[in-house]
């Protein structure tokens, strides 16, 4: 089915039916770094029953149907078809050659008992070729990277090795989920406008197309679900989310949702809720990963800077709100700190103040486990990506913002940060694909 121009603002169609999950789902992931090996490594533990899935509405979640004297409460993988994790297999791609087994060793989030449980599965998992250029990610140096006179050529070896993973591992359907690095910070320019000036910029190797967006339109134009794990460019730009709505491609981003700004998004709501004012939010960071390496380097922090900074302002709402959050002072700091491997250590100074303008502080210290936090949400959005394309969605999917730093929108639309928002929509979204009446939470009918 291809869009016509005016099919972006039709809005979503409710599906007729959901394609059941038939046979196994491939999921790509350009990077196999900290992140998707942890991701992996977990599928695989869970799968074997050693260990929980902690973190993921998939799993775990539960979702309410009808009025609440109904008493019906099934898990979400009981709601909407999703494919089970027996039928998940793993393809990547890094500038580094190490099998998954290796890089998940190097990376050091998993303990030696749980990595010799799927040393099986991750040693039999190597990495194809990177396209990747130091420009945009400084600090990374590698030896596995493609080479080809033209992006253009290089996204199209990106393509073979799609169709090559395919065949060799019987998936019958594939979802691309991006967790390589974080690279230097890019704003759309007009060969970003759309497909054809794209395609251009990429055989004449314009600087504005950065290698995430290789991987983004090899997948869109193969037709595979994408999902921005990093705060960069990639597929938020016209011309990608047009090629997504012509090939039927359901798309979403960027930058997880894990460690500070998950909190700073369930903090923030309650504050503003209560109408408590905000003068200053300080949050600093630091980190001993390679992502903390990477983000050592003034070009990518500012990527990920932009996209910490955007959730407080987008919540607080400082223009309706002036008196309360009008003068708000934010800072965020992220310090590569390499004893602290991947166990990151958030700090968060909050100034806040209460009845006749009297100051109060928190302070908050979150000691946490960055892949941790990131793998089920990689896991959700491929179970969630597969089954938007088989109940025919496409384009951008903003129901998914629940998972993301900066949620990719509509362009006349400001983005959601509140993360109960955010989940209400989710919910909704999932109900309304099933004919389930959405849930308003107004209750009147239980006071005649
Ligand atoms: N861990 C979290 O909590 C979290 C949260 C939000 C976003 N992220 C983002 O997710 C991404 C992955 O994080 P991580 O901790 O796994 O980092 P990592 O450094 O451990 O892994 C990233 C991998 O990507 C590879 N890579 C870089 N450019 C590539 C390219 N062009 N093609 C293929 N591979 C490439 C690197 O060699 C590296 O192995 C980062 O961009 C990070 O900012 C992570």
């Amino acid at each position: 089915m291809l869009a016509t121009p005016d099919d972006a603002h039709r809005g979503m169609r409710r599906p007729t039916a959901i394609t059941p999950p038939n046979g196994t789902l491939g999921v790509l992931t350009p990077g196999l770094g900290a992140v998707s090996t942890t991701f992996m490594a977990g599928v695989e533990l869970v799968r074997k029953g050693l260990a929980p899935p902690v973190g993921s509405l998939t799993q775990l979640g539960t979702i309410r149907l009808g009025k609440r004297t109904e008493g019906r409460s099934p898990l979400i993988g009981q709601f909407v078809p999703l494919e089970s994790l027996d039928n998940l297999v793993f393809g990547g791609w890094d500038i580094f050659p190490d099998s998954a087994y290796e890089a998940a060793s190097k990376a050091g989030v998993l303990a030696s008992h749980h990595l010799a449980e799927v040393k099986g599965l991750l040693s039999g998992i190597w990495p194809m070729k990177a396209a990747f250029d130091r420009a945009y990610v400084k600090r990374l140096d590698g030896t596995h990277v493609k080479t080809g006179k033209t992006k253009f050529d290089l996204a199209e070896a990106i393509k073979d090795d799609i169709q090559q993973f395919k065949k060799e591992s019987g998936a019958q359907r594939l979802v691309m989920v991006w967790c390589g690095s974080t690279e230097v910070f890019l704003t759309p320019t007009e060969v970003h406008a759309d497909p054809a000036r794209f395609e251009k910029a990429m055989k004449t190797n314009d600087p504005a197309i950065a290698p995430s967006m290789l991987y983004a339109w090899a997948a869109i134009t193969s037709g595979i679900p994408f999902a921005n794990g990093a705060p960069n460019l990639t597929v938020d730009i016209p011309a990608l989310q047009e090629l997504a709505r012509e090939h039927d491609v359901p798309v979403c981003g960027k930058d997880f949702k894990t460690g500070q700004t998950l909190l700073k998004t369930i903090l923030a709501p309650g504050f503003k809720a209560r109408l408590l004012g905000l003068t200053g939010w300080f949050s600093t960071n630091i980190l001993g990963n390679r992502d903390g390496e990477v983000l050592d380097d003034p070009g990518s922090f500012r990527t990920k800077e932009e996209s910490k900074l955007g959730a407080l302002e987008y919540i607080l709402q400082p223009q309706l709100y002036p008196q309360l959050y009008g003068k708000l002072c934010h800072k965020v700091r992220i310090n590569y700190y390499p004893p602290r491997g991947d166990n990151k250590e958030g700090w968060d100074n909050i100034d806040i103040f209460g009845w006749l303008g009297y100051p109060m502080q928190i302070k908050v210290d979150f000691l946490c486990r960055d892949s941790i936090l990131a793998a089920p949400i990689v896991l959700d959005l491929v179970l969630f990506l597969d089954l938007a394309q088989r109940a025919g969605l496409r384009g951008i999917q903003e129901w998914l913002s629940f998972y993301f730093k900066s949620p990719m929108c509509a362009p006349e639309l400001y983005p959601e940060h509140d993360l109960f928002i955010q989940l209400m929509k989710l919910k909704n979204t999932l109900r309304w694909l099933r004919g389930e009446d959405l849930i308003t939470h107004l209750g009147a009918e239980y006071y005649d």
